[in-house]
């Protein structure tokens, strides 16, 4: 796919990709060898170009580092055996993108320059997309503001930028999760349903604690009761009571994950009953007790499944069933695992390709 956005493209002189084997990279810290910048002033879109991924000069006085008009997005490309490389979902990354730039007062990025600009750093970059069953290319698309200016206001100028880095085999550990029933995620009326900085910023603190604890993430909880569970992480919830798959429904506090609705949509595809509402943590000890919680774990890009084997809550620790009973999620992993690579059936047109 090719916008009608004009994207100027400067090469670099040599690849670094032979200097990596993508396959085995530390996630994060290796990038591809080109960017995607897009810049926005005097009210609209001015330019849009690829150069060599690189540091660039900015004053230490632009308002996102100052006051947080910063948003971002997370998602993949994956390769197949043919060496070809598609992306999953990428336009509910592109609509997602916009809704934080509505909530945070940022102008949103034409469809032309989000697509535009990713399909045509990943032809030049597809030499970096791993080709490991679990690897792939993930891709950071983030908006921020770029005026030179301390005084809290919307920013004028913008810039849309893409970076991309390897994610060479991931594997993720079963996690112990906390019940974080102090500190919270997002409040009504807040920005937890957008993929915002300060979101971020703001729940390490709290993780830290529960790690110094013995966990890996906290479950966040409803800032009014904290006896609601939202999110865990940054991962959706999800949960198998009885037969029903559960997680919590969507509102102004939980992030609309792309995996959440692919995890839904497959459960629904194979007729299971499928609940969104509200899940308290009294209802979920309960279940357990009762032997009826099967099935606990997060879902998002990072991990796509991460099992938890264990809730912390008022000081008491609930071991949960062991992960290699769960049948759905288990399942679910696979399923998508194989949708990726091109290997299993691509229903619901979920794959894209880059030509
Ligand atoms: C807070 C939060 N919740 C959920 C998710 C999962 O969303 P997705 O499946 O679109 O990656 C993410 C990751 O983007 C997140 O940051």
């Amino acid at each position: 796919m090719t916008g009608t956005f004009d994207i100027s493209i400067q090469k670099i002189a040599k690849s670094k990709v032979s200097e990596y084997d993508v396959n085995n990279v530390p996630f994060g810290k290796c990038f591809s060898d080109h960017m995607f910048v897009a810049e926005y002033s005097d009210g609209k879109w001015q330019k849009a170009y690829i150069m060599p991924y690189q540091n660039v000069p900015m004053s230490y006085a632009i308002s996102s580092l100052h006051y947080g008009q910063a948003i971002f997005e997370g998602m993949k490309a994956y390769k197949n055996e043919k060496g070809e490389v598609s992306l999953f979902r990428p336009t509910e990354n592109f609509k997602r993108l916009n809704k934080s730039a509505i909530r945070m007062a940022m102008p949103e990025v034409p469809e032309e320059i989000f697509m535009g600009g990713l399909f045509e750093l990943l032809r030049l970059d597809s030499a970096w997309v791993p080709t490991s069953e679990t690897g792939s290319l993930y891709i950071r698309p983030f908006l921020i503001s770029t005026d030179e200016a301390i005084g809290v206001k919307a920013s004028d100028t913008y810039k849309f930028i893409i970076i991309t880095c390897p994610a060479g085999k991931y594997y993720s550990e079963p996690i112990k999760v906390l019940v974080e029933t102090n500190y919270i995620r997002a409040v009504k009326g807040g920005i937890g349903f957008v993929k915002a900085a300060g979101n971020y910023g703001r729940s390490l603190y709290p993780t830290k604690l529960a790690q110094q604890k013995g966990y890996q993430q906290v479950i966040w909880t409803d800032s009014e009761t904290h006896q609601y569970v939202e999110e865990s992480g940054t991962m959706n919830l999800m949960f198998v009571i009885g037969d029903t798959v559960v997680t919590p429904g969507l509102g102004d506090t939980i992030l609309a994950g792309i995996t959440r609705d692919s995890v839904l949509t497959l459960a629904r595809d194979w007729g299971m009953r499928v609940e969104e509402r509200k899940i308290s943590i009294i209802e979920l000890i309960e279940a357990h007790e009762k032997g009826l919680l099967r099935e606990a774990f997060g879902c998002g890009t990072a991990a796509t499944i991460a099992q938890i084997v264990g809730i912390g809550y008022n000081g008491k620790d609930y071991p949960l069933p062991p992960v290699e009973e769960r049948k759905f999620s288990t399942k679910v992993d696979e399923v998508l695992r194989n949708i990726r690579k091109g290997k299993a059936e691509d229903k619901f047109k979920w794959m894209m390709k880059v030509d």
